[in-house]
């Protein structure tokens, strides 16, 4: 799928040139403070809320599609907050060049694309060759949230969660319905009016890890700039 591709000139927005240049996400931002990433940001609705509830930490909205990442922007100038910074990037990209090992407080996927079809499912972001790239960029005690309103998915990533040894589940289930305080996204804005659950998978990373950085794959489809460059 093509998307309109035009300059988002804001202030919050990040290029690669940018991040490049200051040499880590953590000079991304006026202060330092512990980073959390959220991969696939849609148009902000999530980013907003979970950085207005912590302002003593640091938060990177990622998307490839270009208009999400626009109103993004938009809705984080509006917003005041000045612990936001958004950029255009694929998610494996972005963890495996710009994020070292030991860098991310917390990580939150929502609602990622379910792929339903069975012969596409291995386009899926999350899988277990995923969650060893994410378990490697995650502090000692970070936390990994995974959301969605796909059954299959939900039930996938919880059991594939739960049975890693380097995770402590912060459920009693392997993932739960109950939202508790957790901020809502418009796609879970979407299902949750359908009266559809959505399945939540907390989990933090176990203390005293040591992690080596895994090979990774590329997207689906999602051409990895520089190195095709
Ligand atoms: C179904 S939407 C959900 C948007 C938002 N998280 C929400 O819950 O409202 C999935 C989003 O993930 C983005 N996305 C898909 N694959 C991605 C990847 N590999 N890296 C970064 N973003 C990705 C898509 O462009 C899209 O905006």
């Amino acid at each position: 799928m093509s998307q309109r591709m035009t300059l988002i000139k804001s202030p919050v927005f990040v290029s690669e040139t940018s991040l490049k240049k200051l040499g880590s996400c953590s000079a991304l931002f006026p202060y330092p403070r512990p980073l959390e990433l959220e991969i696939g940001c849609g148009i902000g609705d999530f980013i907003i809320q979970i950085a207005a509830q912590r302002p003593e930490h640091n938060f990177l909205a990622i998307d490839i599609f270009n208009q999400g990442c626009r109103s993004t922007c938009s809705r984080v100038e509006e917003s005041g907050l000045d612990n936001i910074r958004v950029m255009r990037m694929e998610a494996r990209y972005l963890l495996h060049h710009y994020l070292g090992g030991n860098s991310l407080r917390a990580l939150y996927i929502n609602c990622p694309d379910p792929w339903p079809k069975k012969r596409h499912r291995k386009r899926r972001l999350v899988n277990s060759e995923f969650i060893d790239l994410a378990l490697y960029n995650l502090e000692n005690d970070g936390f990994l949230n995974f959301s969605t309103d796909f059954t299959d998915y939900g039930e996938d990533v919880a059991d594939l969660l739960n049975h890693d040894p380097r995770l402590e589940n912060l459920n009693r289930a392997p993932y739960t319905n109950d939202l508790g305080d957790y901020p809502i996204s418009k796609y879970m804005r979407r299902f949750l009016d359908l009266q559809q659950p959505i399945y939540l998978c907390r989990y933090r990373k176990k203390p005293g890890l040591t992690i080596a950085p895994p090979s990774i794959s590329k997207g689906f489809r999602i051409p990895w700039p520089t190195e095709d460059a």
